[in-house]
């Protein structure tokens, strides 16, 4: 059961078809444009949608809003060094700001960045400073049914292939997801991570840690990697951010904040460059722009992640979910990861063509049926190759149904799966979309869509 019980409710209204009919054409289609009054359960993110504590509501009291030496920034440093272990921390507003300062500082024109699969974000700065990303990903990871318990392992004969064909020195860095959100939240190991940071060393190539929902690989770490069993979550962390330099991160998800993030590495010259950069872009290097108040939640955040019980319940909830769809036979990505649970679209809606947008149409048929918002993790969101101008066509079509942390209940997620379930029993009546705007970037968020005609 949940480690907490509920101080404070926000009151939810389900919706009338007709009223949902009008939001999502209204919407074109896409759930990000949705307004959140018109939404009763939102599964469209974890991030910035977790529940506070009360400690952590108490310490936005304590926001010392000071313009330069913040208390708040030392309590913050204070957490990152304990738990993550790095020396040097720069606050962001969030993980796309640290991930701007990481690629600007390290990336350069003609680089090429290899990863454990794209994230959105990450890859866009990383192309924008110049840089080509190379997934270096084990192929399980493209790979929905395969049930290999490290699925987001980096294929160590992938980058050392990268490695011959550019050499080591147009390599800036490795980028490490933990917990690879675009495939499933599924975790890497720490053999994996250790073989790698050899690698890496030997060649003098640094790795840099998404961290954004490490706590919940080291979670998996515990549960499946031989010798682990008896770790705790917090050394399990510390051991992984050791074998690697640095980290972006986005507070918003593992950290249980609503706004926040920060770049932290122990490069001191790394540093002092990402320092500088960010009182262009974000703010002071005491506050990069965030209040004293976030940083204090932020730090608070650290410490109740970072704790056996609420990641029980936060993982144990997810696979409540997840158990009650595969036993109806709904395909989703297995094995089932720490955020959210992917729907297979490309089973799901087997009838309708990958540039027909499956995934959107069955993210806005969801709304429709039972006003569930989820996000669409395939086609839209792969973007265009830069190159060619086409769609990507990644091999994962996926629905993201992700759960924030500490906010819905049990019987919300009963709800869910029956919605769920009731639309795959009448899948076969679901249509494609065609885009009819589209953005330069990141075209997922804004992109607007209109319905395919028989
Ligand atoms: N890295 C990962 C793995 C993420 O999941 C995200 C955000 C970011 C970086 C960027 O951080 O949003 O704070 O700027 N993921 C959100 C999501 C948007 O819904 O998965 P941000």
């Amino acid at each position: 059961a949940e480690p907490y019980k509920i101080k404070s409710v926000e009151l939810i209204r389900m919706t009338t078809r007709e009223e949902r009919e009008a939001a999502i054409r209204e919407a074109g289609y896409n759930t990000f444009r949705i307004r959140s009054k018109d939404v009763y359960i939102d599964l469209l993110t974890d991030s910035g949608t977790s529940a506070m504590s009360d400690k952590q509501w108490a310490g936005l009291m304590l926001g010392d809003e000071a313009y330069s030496g913040s208390e708040n920034f030392y309590h913050l440093l204070e957490a990152v060094q304990e738990y993550y272990g790095y020396k040097y921390l720069v606050p962001t507003h969030q993980g796309r700001g640290a991930e701007h300062l990481l690629s600007q500082v390290m990336v350069k024109d003609g680089d090429f960045v290899p990863g454990n699969m794209y994230f959105t974000t990450t890859r866009l700065h990383q192309e924008l400073a110049g840089g080509t990303f190379v997934d270096v990903i084990i192929d399980e990871a493209h790979d929905p049914a395969s049930r290999h318990p490290f699925k987001r392992n980096v294929d160590l004969e992938k980058l050392d292939r990268l490695v011959l064909e550019v050499g080591a020195e147009r390599i800036p860095y490795i980028s490490l997801e933990g917990n690879v959100n675009m495939a499933g939240g599924q975790p890497f190991s720490m053999a994996n991570l250790k073989e790698l940071n050899a690698y890496c060393r030997a060649r003098s190539i640094p790795i840099m840690l998404d961290a954004t929902r490490t706590i919940e690989n080291a979670w998996f770490i515990r549960e499946r990697e031989d010798g682990y069993a008896d770790k705790s979550l917090r050394s399990i962390l510390r051991e992984i951010c050791d074998l690697t330099d640095g980290c972006t991160m986005s507070a918003k998800k593992d950290l249980l904040v609503n706004i926040g993030g920060f770049f932290a590495c122990n490069d001191e010259e790394v540093f002092l460059k990402a320092q500088n950069m960010v009182v262009v872009y974000e703010g002071l290097h005491t506050y990069g722009g965030l209040a004293g108040r976030d940083m204090e939640a932020m730090a608070i955040g650290i410490h109740e992640a970072v704790t056996e019980d609420h990641q029980a319940a936060r993982i144990g909830q997810v696979r409540y979910l997840g158990d009650k769809l595969r036993k109806a036979g709904v395909p989703i990505v297995n094995p089932i990861g720490s955020h959210a649970i992917f729907l297979d679209a490309r089973k799901f809606l087997p009838h309708i063509d990958q540039d027909d947008y499956p995934a959107q149409a069955l993210a806005a048929e969801l709304y429709l049926e039972a006003g569930i918002r989820a996000m669409e993790r395939g086609n839209v969101s792969a973007g265009r190759d830069p190159e060619t101008g086409d769609n990507r066509h990644p091999a994962l079509e996926l629905v993201r149904l992700t759960l924030p942390r500490r906010v819905y209940t049990q019987a919300h997620m009963d709800v869910v799966a029956e919605s769920v379930i009731r639309l795959y029993e009448g899948r076969d009546r679901i249509r494609g979309l065609k885009m009819v705007y589209e953005p330069e970037y990141l075209r997922f968020f804004q992109a607007r869509f209109a319905p395919l005609t028989d």
